[in-house]
């Protein structure tokens, strides 16, 4: 089999997906190939996916601003993407194309990777930054985890009640706090989490709390990875925090993608290294 794999969103720039998925299909000895299609906004997103169902794709990712758009031209969506809302991943099966959304359970395996002691203890207090589709996917990836303590902090409180609605078959506890109480409760948690755009290039100075109340040994986690070392990881790590870098994020979700196509789980953490660097040398 040849596995046909692709990107779709706009705009998609240099995206590491390419680099990442043919490493895998190479790691696991497939033939195939990952390209990107770059979809305009006055493009028919429903055309191109038809087009791409007659070239024989075995599945995509999507990005930017397809993500919520692409629902109507599935024939199935999983559970969890339907909750979220968002799909960033297709398989095409005999035609049919069914959706999943990997990032929120490709964070919870990166930070389970980096810090094993986390998978098992579900009482680690965690705190999530921001109320942004990011966040979302990784609220809901930690409540079907089983993590029972997840408080949310945004800028905009009616976003975090909005994804606080989605645990309300689970037993997670989750209150809500403005961006200035996250700063004074840092003291109480474990894990924080950083899912905003707040300390991306070009705003590198900026960090989306304070927190100089932080426990050390705490877990510092930042989604952003431009630059790798954001000004929220770099303060982090000076008060003594232990901190996990976001583009762990992107490979993991990437390595669930590629199980959802292949059926095969190939390791990552020597591409997590390799990706470090390059993400180094770029910034
Ligand atoms: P994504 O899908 O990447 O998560 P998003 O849905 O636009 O992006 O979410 C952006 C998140 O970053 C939100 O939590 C947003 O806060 P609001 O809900 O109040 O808008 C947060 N955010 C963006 N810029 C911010 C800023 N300058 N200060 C604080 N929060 C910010």
């Amino acid at each position: 089999m040849h596995y046909k794999l692709g990107l779709i969103g706009y705009p998609l720039g240099h995206s590491l997906s390419p680099w990442i998925h043919e490493t895998f299909l190479r790691d696991a000895g497939l033939s195939g190939s990952y390209e990107k299609y770059e979809i305009a906004p006055e493009d028919s997103l429903k055309a191109m996916i038809q087009k791409f169902i007659e070239t024989g794709i075995k599945g995509f990712n999507i990005t930017v601003p397809y993500k919520e758009t692409v629902i109507p031209y599935l024939d199935s969506i999983e559970d969890k993407a339907s909750k979220m809302g968002a799909v960033n991943t297709v398989l095409i099966h005999e035609g049919k194309l069914k959706g999943y959304n990997t990032d929120g359970a490709g964070y919870v395996r990166s930070l389970i990777t980096a810090f094993p002691e986390v998978e098992h203890d579900k009482d680690k207090r965690i705190l999530l930054l921001g109320a942004g589709g990011a966040a979302r996917g990784i609220y809901c990836a930690l409540t079907e985890a089983g993590y029972r303590f997840i408080d949310i902090a945004n800028r905009t409180l009616q976003s975090a009640e909005n994804i606080k609605q989605l645990a309300s078959e689970c037993t997670t506890t989750t209150n809500l706090l403005t961006l200035a109480e996250a700063g004074h409760k840092a003291s109480d948690y474990d894990v924080l989490i950083q899912t905003t755009s707040v300390g991306m290039e070009p705003n590198e100075d900026v960090s989306i709390i304070n927190l100089d109340r932080l426990k050390i040994g705490a877990i510092a986690s930042d989604i952003v990875y431009k630059p790798l070392d954001t000004k929220f990881l770099k303060d982090a790590k000076a008060l003594g925090a232990r901190i996990h870098h976001g583009h762990t994020m992107l490979l993991y979700q990437a390595q669930l993608a590629f199980e959802i196509w292949t059926g095969k789980r190939v390791p990552a953490n020597q591409l997590a290294l390799q990706m470090k660097k390059i993400l180094e040398g770029a910034s």
